[in-house]
This record gives structure tokens, sequence and C-alpha cells, in this order.
């Protein structure tokens, strides 16, 4: 494996060992402070970010390595025409592994396919995004000890959430894992991702528009924003923007362990009343990305 576009890229068993080099690296970072000495990391970021950037430019910085990139695209080749392809062989002449976002799905495939210099998906368009995944994990392992029998709530924007998309496949590999996907019907997880993913491996879930319905059978409680960028009509997002909104009274009926997650940034859908209760993982889940992709990195320079 050198490229990670899918979260499917990545076995189980591969998955495993990046969650213990996770935790390994939070109980002894000076272990790997100088595992990448001289090696660099391009971020080539065609969208906006903060979480996914950042936490790949700390996750080499800790690792001892160095960061190149761009986080604008308009003060890049792009802005004159340059092809993805030929953008990406340039950087793999500076480069030992580049982290890429654009908004076409597909585009960091094609990437990879131009180039032997490991590429990483940090998300493209409304499709995947397997290094928060990765995240999303390590939070789940470290809140749960386990992926198996759980009941996952997905709610919000499940047609362009691409964390959602590759959180289902990731998830979709675990014993007794069942999904309750929650959102509005224009909104709802697009046919290819129930069809190839959730009937084709006989996983149980359900489909509601009722977050309260749903909320007392959940372990895991995945909010997610509505994509505005990806909508062709403002007024439809201005209609959809606040479908959900998770308060501490919506909770009430929540089971005692229950983990609130969300990929960041959030607008509406979390009140900021539900940040001190104690099942709120979303900051911490944060802070977990910049682990996993100290650990992804690693794995993909074949450091020891
Ligand atoms: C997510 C993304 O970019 O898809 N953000 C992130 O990487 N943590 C979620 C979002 O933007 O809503």
């Amino acid at each position: 494996m050198s490229n990670v576009i899918d979260i499917l890229d990545l076995s189980v068993e591969d998955i495993d060992g990046l969650i213990n080099v996770a935790c390994d690296i939070i109980e002894n970072p000076d272990k790997y402070a100088e595992k990448c000495k001289r090696k660099k990391l391009a971020t080539l970021f065609f969208e906006p970010s903060t979480r996914t950037r950042l936490s790949f430019e700390a996750a080499m910085y800790e690792l001892g390595g160095n960061v190149i990139g761009f986080s604008d695209s308009n003060n890049s080749s792009a802005a004159k025409g340059e092809s993805v392809a030929d953008t990406v062989r340039t950087v793999s002449c500076y480069a030992d592994i580049i982290a890429m976002r654009h908004p076409k799905e597909g585009a960091p495939l094609v990437a990879s396919m131009a180039t032997n210099t490991p590429i990483i998906n940090a998300g493209d368009g409304g499709h995947n995004h397997p290094t928060q995944t990765l995240a999303d994990l390590l939070t789940i392992y470290r809140e749960k000890g386990s992926f198996n029998n759980l009941t996952v709530g997905l709610c919000g924007d499940l047609k362009f959430g691409r964390t959602v998309h590759s959180l289902i496949n990731a998830l979709s590999r675990y014993a007794g894992v069942k999904f309750v996907l929650i959102s509005p019907e224009e909104l709802k997880l697009p046919d290819y991702v129930t069809n190839n993913v959730l009937i084709k491996n006989n996983i149980p879930y359900t489909v509601t528009t009722d977050l309260s319905e749903a909320m007392p059978q959940l372990d895991i409680l995945y909010m997610t924003r509505v994509q505005r960028e990806r909508f062709f009509n403002e007024q439809d997002y201005i209609r959809l923007k606040d479908s959900y909104i998770l308060t501490p009274e919506k909770l009430i009926s929540a089971k005692e362990d229950l983990a609130i997650m969300h990929p960041l940034p959030r607008v509406n859908e979390i009140s900021c009343a539900v940040d001190n209760d104690k099942r709120a993982c979303y900051f911490k889940q944060a802070l977990y990305g910049k682990y996993m992709r100290m650990a992804l990195i690693l794995k993909l320079l074949e450091v020891e």
C-alpha cells in the first residue's frame, strides 16, 4: 500500500497497527520526535481546511520532518490552468509524501496515478475523507474499547458529507455494527453507498428523519455540517441548514456512555451548551486526528 485514497486501501489489520502506533505516540512522543528527519510532506489544499491541513503539518513537525505546500490554490499554478497530474509530478520532485484536498471527486486518485510519491486523500469533493475516518476510529476505540456491536447514528448531511461515506465503509467491516441514518429526505445517503456498502454486506441500518426518536438506542452520535459549498442552490441550503441542532434537552434520552462526535467545523449542528457534557468528544477527535496522521505518515514512508 503506497497511497491512501479510500479508507478501504487500509485493511482492518493496517488500522489496528495505526491505532497501536498512535496510542504509543500519545504515551511516548519523544520516541518519535526525529523519525522523519530530513523528510518533506507537501500539503496541496485546493479547498479550505483548518483541522486537516494543520494536523497534517503538526504531525510532520512532531515527527521531525518539514512541510511545504499551499492552502489556497489561487496561489498555485492551478490558477494558470495546470492539471492535477502535472502539479503532482512537479511536487514529487520536492516532497517525499503528499496530502491533497480537492473539490473534485477522484482528483487524489488521478494524482496517485501520475507519481510514485505516496498520496494521501485529504478529502475529495463530496466523496471520501479517509484520514478523518482514522481520527474517528481512534476516538471510537479510545471511548468504546472496540468497534464491535455499536449502534452508530449518523446525522445531518449524509449526501455530501464525505466523512460519513468513509466512516460507513470503515465500520462496515466490524461485527455487530448497526447504522441509524438520520437526515432530511434531500440529504439522505447516496444510493452508491447504501447499495455498495450497506446492502451488499448485509449491514443492518434504519433510515429516519427524527433525531429524538433515534437517540435512546445510540452508542455513537456522529453529527455533520450541511455542506453549503456542494449545493447548487443557496435557497435549498438555507432551508436545510438547521435541520438538526443537538441541545442538552435532546440528550436527556441518550445513553450515559454515548459518544458525541463531529468532524468539525460545526456551524449550528451542536449547541455550545453541549460542549461541557462529558459525552462530547469532538475536540478530542480533532487531537486524535494528528496522532493518526503521524502513524499514517510513518507507515507510508516505511519508517521503522
Ligand atoms: C470535514 C470535511 O472537510 O469534509 N472537515 C474536516 O476535515 N474535519 C467536515 C466538514 O467540512 O463539514
